[in-house]
């Protein structure tokens, strides 16, 4: 087989084979192809798209490039959940013990956060003590005993992908429906669960800006799931304003503990008990609404926060002592009236000017670094309110403004846009 005749044959649109795409991947990852061949490869695949037949291959390859997981010993429903990253997003830190506490069991690997995005992994890293990575024997040993497990994503998993996505990244060929599918695909099915539960960001913040866009990803998500009888509900959810109030890996944290004490944001709310919900419902087999009480009952009688410190705790974890460090900068409001957007983008660009993200995965990050958004969606602002807090060990210039300027403060108020879209299963 010739690397360059599979390459031509997708750049004439051409369906593959198996053993053609197997080919491509293993040789790349064996060092037998370098990075400018892939890169065609790559950019024919870009150009062209993929088959559904065909995307399920690539998934398959990269799966069997590396290690998969047992989960088999485990003796409870179990249920895994993605978020495709967005801003804010910390709905992984409150539904995972939610679920947990309902006796539904859920294994995480997470991944950190590259460009704007902080990753739940650099989230938790904001907690002295708390360990990332586990044996596969400890892995599972805290999902018998405790219900839900946080990690990183491990290096055995979807070898292949890691290598490719890497390779996507450089060369700017992210954005290409098929590619992003089989590379979460990859890892996600290779981690064991028969469920899979995806929180789909749609918007401004979100690598996909489009409702279209996100319902062609969904549907071939919950197609490649199917090739392997696992079960994939993918919920769009907006992301063209931030998650909740606080953006920055530690004061994160915070607002998910906060979250656990009652006092919450209602998007933030709704998001996590929808997806809570969906969880528990599909895999304990009972119907959405009462799944949804019993998410409300846990919360409310203080089980599910219990859950989330037992989780901290078992994992290492001293909240007493979360990474939060910071100068605090008060931005008062400028202008009267009600605040009918906030730019995502451009709010987490300020938090990543503010040192909260990274470029490459070596970079250092400045855990304590971000801001709270003291206004929110919906609100109304008088001149001289406190519209939020930036948080900051090394100023950026003009911050204030930059964060003001994100806040669209008209006077006439508009309905804001409904958080869950729609789930496509
Ligand atoms: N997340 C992934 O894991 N892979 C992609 O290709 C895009 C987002």
């Amino acid at each position: 087989m010739k690397a360059i005749e599979i390459i031509e044959k997708k750049q004439k649109n051409e369906k593959l084979e198996y053993k053609e795409i197997e080919y491509m991947v293993n040789s790349y990852i064996k060092n037998k192809i370098n990075d400018d061949t892939m890169s065609q490869f790559v950019w024919a695949i870009y150009n062209n798209g993929l088959s559904i037949e065909e995307t399920y291959f690539l998934t398959d390859v990269m799966i069997k490039s590396g290690e998969t997981i047992d989960l088999s010993s485990i003796n409870k429903p179990i249920v895994d959940k993605h978020s495709t990253g967005g801003v804010g997003d910390k709905v992984t830190l409150i539904v995972s013990p939610i679920v947990a506490a309902a006796g539904v069991c859920v294994p995480k690997m997470s991944g950190r956060g590259l460009g704007l995005t902080g990753g739940t992994i650099d989230k938790l890293e904001s907690i002295p003590g708390y360990k990332l990575s586990l044996s596969r024997g400890s892995f599972v040993e805290e999902l018998k005993k405790v219900g839900c497990a946080v990690i990183s994503q491990s290096e055995k998993i979807a070898v292949a992908d890691k290598k490719i996505y890497a390779l996507r990244n450089e060369i700017g060929a992210v954005d290409s429906i098929p590619l992003i599918a089989s590379s979460i695909m990859s890892k996600k099915i290779a981690s064991g669960s028969d469920i899979i539960i995806i929180d789909l960001k749609v918007g401004k913040g979100a690598f996909m800006k489009t409702i279209k866009d996100a319902t062609l990803l969904a549907k071939t998500m919950v197609k490649i799931g199917a090739f392997y009888n696992k079960k994939v509900i993918c919920t769009l959810s907006d992301m063209n304003i931030p998650l909740g109030r606080n953006i920055g890996n530690a004061l994160e944290v915070k607002e998910a503990i906060d979250f656990f004490k009652g006092k919450y944001d209602k998007r933030l709310y709704e998001l996590s008990v929808y997806i809570s919900s969906l969880m528990i419902s599909t895999a304990k087999k009972i119907s959405f609404s009462k799944a949804k009480k019993l998410v409300i009952n846990l919360l409310e009688s203080g089980h599910a926060k219990n859950k989330f410190y037992e989780w901290i705790r078992y994992q290492g974890g001293d909240l007493t002592k979360i990474r939060d460090k910071a100068k605090k900068y008060i931005v008062v409001s400028t202008k009267s009236g009600y605040i009918n957007n906030i730019d995502s983008l451009k709010l987490s660009q300020l938090v990543f000017d503010l040192g909260a993200g990274r470029i490459k995965k070596t970079d250092k990050i400045d855990y304590a670094s971000g801001v709270l958004l003291n206004k929110t969606i919906g609100d109304r602002v008088i001149k001289g309110d406190i519209l939020g807090v930036i948080f900051y060990n090394k100023k950026v210039e003009d911050m204030d403004k930059i964060f003001e300027s994100c806040f669209k403060i008209e006077p006439k108020k508009k309905r804001p846009k409904k958080i869950i879209i729609k789930t496509i299963k």
